[in-house]
């Protein structure tokens, strides 16, 4: 099989990584690729967004799967496109990926199918925007509704706060089109929890739990990030809670998609707040988490490649998900400056070989002169796997130690919350596809 990955991130290297186990793979490319995918793929110098030129790549070079990473050309309809080609490919149509392309459809949906989630309201029109304030306790959390590179969400303390982003978001549209309308929603109070489901539409396997680490500081200070560091399984998700996501939000979810009459195919990924009581969906997006994918992939036992290949034909029936019984943490190293400005061009030392333990997926790096150089904020993800927590944590860790470049952040308490969790017995197994009905 002939396969195409989109994408450039540590993501798109995890899933390279795990695909290039298959036996069904024949050979591997991923546009645009980055520094550690052009060891595995031939990286082909393609924008991610530029689905003419993808289309036409795949179409010349008889692509027999493409998986796509990122949010963007999900939700421009890159499906759908390769569909009308007549070429397969692993992930939601455009409809479909309005679960995460419109933050207001996710929880108009949402409500619509009683799935948990915070109170909110939805506005486009400032002055109504402003008054709906009244009904809010603060902190209270403001959302451009349409992609914003993950900088769309913001906490607001106090109502002066939450006044002033009203305006920037709808007024002034600092997001462009993506603040034609916000969402208003209550701020929840909880631990935080990932997790990714593969399906056909029909059926579905959920895969183990994770949990990112989105501030960029240690104790969860400090501004959003993309992620910067992961780990799996994920304690807070005990299997009672995850049978709990699996029945009041992943099936309601891929039921009402279906209902729709735009049912999700591919990777949904469920943002959760584990509150006091009980799960509560954040947000949906509608591909692989990052860093969550990681962590999670070098968990999975099975043939992937197979399962998406089956899950985009809708036939995920036959599959069967095998989960190995290990730990992983993933730490993120990063330029200097990110989430903000930084610098880029930076060489990397320290990149050896290391042992079965340690996987280094490269994010923001590039080759200059057959060197190693940063490239962007989120430049490498460490993912330790140990058979425990503890080893998983210490394996990537000293991983990190050993690889430097100038300027070189990361956090030092990736998994420390959940080593303070009681041990328990974690993955609830699926080892079979459910059907939602
Ligand atoms: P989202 O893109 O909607 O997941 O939001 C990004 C991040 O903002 C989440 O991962 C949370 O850390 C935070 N967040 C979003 N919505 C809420 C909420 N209602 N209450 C508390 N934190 C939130
Ligand atoms: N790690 C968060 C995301 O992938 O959106």
């Amino acid at each position: 099989m002939k396969v195409l990955v989109i994408g450039s991130g540590g993501r798109e290297h995890a899933l390279c990584w795990k695909i290039k186990e298959s036996p069904l793979l024949t050979k591997l490319y991923c546009a645009p690729g980055n520094a550690g995918i052009a060891d595995l793929a031939d990286c082909v110098p393609i924008p991610a967004d530029d689905l003419d030129a993808l289309r036409k790549f795949a179409g010349d070079m008889k692509i027999d799967l493409t998986i796509v990473g990122p949010e963007a050309p999900l939700v421009a309809g890159i499906v759908d496109a390769f569909k009308k080609a007549k070429l397969p490919i692993f992930g939601p149509t455009k409809a479909a990926a309005q679960l995460e392309g419109s933050k207001a459809f996710a929880k108009q949906f949402m409500k619509e199918q009683g799935i948990p989630t915070a109170n909110f309201g939805v506005f486009s029109d400032y002055k109504k925007a402003l008054k709906a304030l009244d009904e809010y306790q603060y902190p209270l959390v403001i959302k451009a509704s349409g992609l914003a590179a993950g900088k769309g969400v913001i906490i607001c303390p106090d109502r002066s706060f939450a006044e002033k982003t009203l305006k920037t978001i709808l007024s002034d549209r600092s997001f462009g089109e993506a603040g034609s309308k916000v969402v208003v929603e209550e701020y929840l109070q909880g631990e935080e929890a990932s997790i990714l489901a593969i399906t056909d539409g029909e059926r579905y396997f959920m895969l183990p739990p994770s949990q990112d680490h989105k501030r960029l500081l240690d104790g969860d200070l400090g501004p959003n990030t993309g992620g910067m560091g992961a780990v799996a399984p994920a304690r807070v998700v005990t299997p009672e809670l995850q049978e709990r996501i699996e029945i009041e939000i992943l099936r309601p979810t891929l039921k009402g998609m279906r209902a729709h009459k735009t049912p999700f195919r591919g990777c949904l990924y469920l943002g959760l707040m584990i509150c006091s009581d009980g799960p509560k969906l954040l947000e949906y997006n509608c591909r692989f988490g990052d860093p969550e994918t990681q962590v999670v992939l070098p968990m999975v036992r099975s043939d992937l490649l197979k399962i998406f290949l089956a899950a985009a034909n809708g036939n995920l029936s036959t599959e069967e998900l095998e989960v190995w019984s290990k730990w992983c943490v993933c730490v993120v190293l990063a330029s200097a400056g990110y989430p903000g400005k930084y610098q880029k061009g930076l060489p990397i030392s320290g990149l050896k070989a290391f042992s079965d333990r340690i996987k280094i997926f490269y994010a923001g790096t590039m080759l200059k002169d057959n060197k190693t150089v940063t490239s962007g904020g989120r430049v490498l993800g460490v993912t330790g796997i140990g058979f425990n927590l503890q080893s998983a944590v210490k394996f990537a860790y000293q991983a990190v130690e050993s690889i430097q470049f100038e300027g070189k952040t990361f956090r030092t308490d990736i998994a420390q919350k959940a080593l303070k969790r009681p041990r328990k017995k974690q993955v609830a197994k699926i080892p079979v596809p459910r059907r939602f009905d």
